[in-house]
């Protein structure tokens, strides 16, 4: 080996150590505990398996996002479900399910087709259930102010100011 080239593989570990060093230095300083998903469902797990079964057999995903996860195919800008529980009341909920027309209840600011359906069609323990559900689905106080934000946003389209 000519000496140039050890100078310079010894010049390229230096530098990774040196690398490795700092990455492992900016790690440690990083003490912000991390304060995980603000998302969480008070329902007993029984409650949530049977939602789970209506909310695809409804297809609500195909609209709305839930645990963080939206269908790919999405397209239509409803408002996310998680922390729902947080902003609106079981009794609110039932009665929007129930109703023949959710847009007198809720203005929707979409093209019909996206707008929220009405599930007056439903069983109503299928209807009960549903509102049990989603209220159940609750955020914590910390995450609270962007859930209201968000979900301010995607219902008018417009800046939250509070
Ligand atoms: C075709 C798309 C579509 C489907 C399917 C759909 N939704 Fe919606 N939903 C919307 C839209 C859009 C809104 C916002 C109001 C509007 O524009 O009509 C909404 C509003 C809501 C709201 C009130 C949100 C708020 O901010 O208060 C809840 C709760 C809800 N939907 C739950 C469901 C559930 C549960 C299902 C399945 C049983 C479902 N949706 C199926 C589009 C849909």
């Amino acid at each position: 080996m000519k000496k140039g080239e050890k100078g310079i593989l010894i010049g390229i570990a230096v530098v990774s150590v040196g690398m490795m060093l700092f990455q492992g230095f900016m790690i440690s300083q990083d003490t912000e505990p991390d304060p995980g998903i603000p998302f969480y469902s008070t329902a007993p797990k029984e409650v949530q398996a049977q939602a789970s079964v209506l909310y695809r057999k409804y297809a609500c995903r195909d609209c709305h996002s839930l645990w963080g996860l939206r269908s790919v195919l999405q397209a239509v800008p409803a408002p996310s479900l998680d922390g729902m529980g947080s902003l609106r009341s079981e009794e609110w909920l039932y009665a929007y399910f129930s109703a023949e027309n959710p847009q007198a209840i809720l203005p929707s600011r979409l093209k019909p087709r996206f707008r929220m359906p009405s599930f007056a069609h439903l069983p109503e323990s299928e209807r009960r259930l549903l509102a049990r559900y989603v209220a159940s689905l609750k955020v914590e106080d910390w995450y609270l102010k962007e859930t209201q934000k968000a979900a301010y946003e995607k219902l008018t389209g417009e800046e939250y100011r509070p």
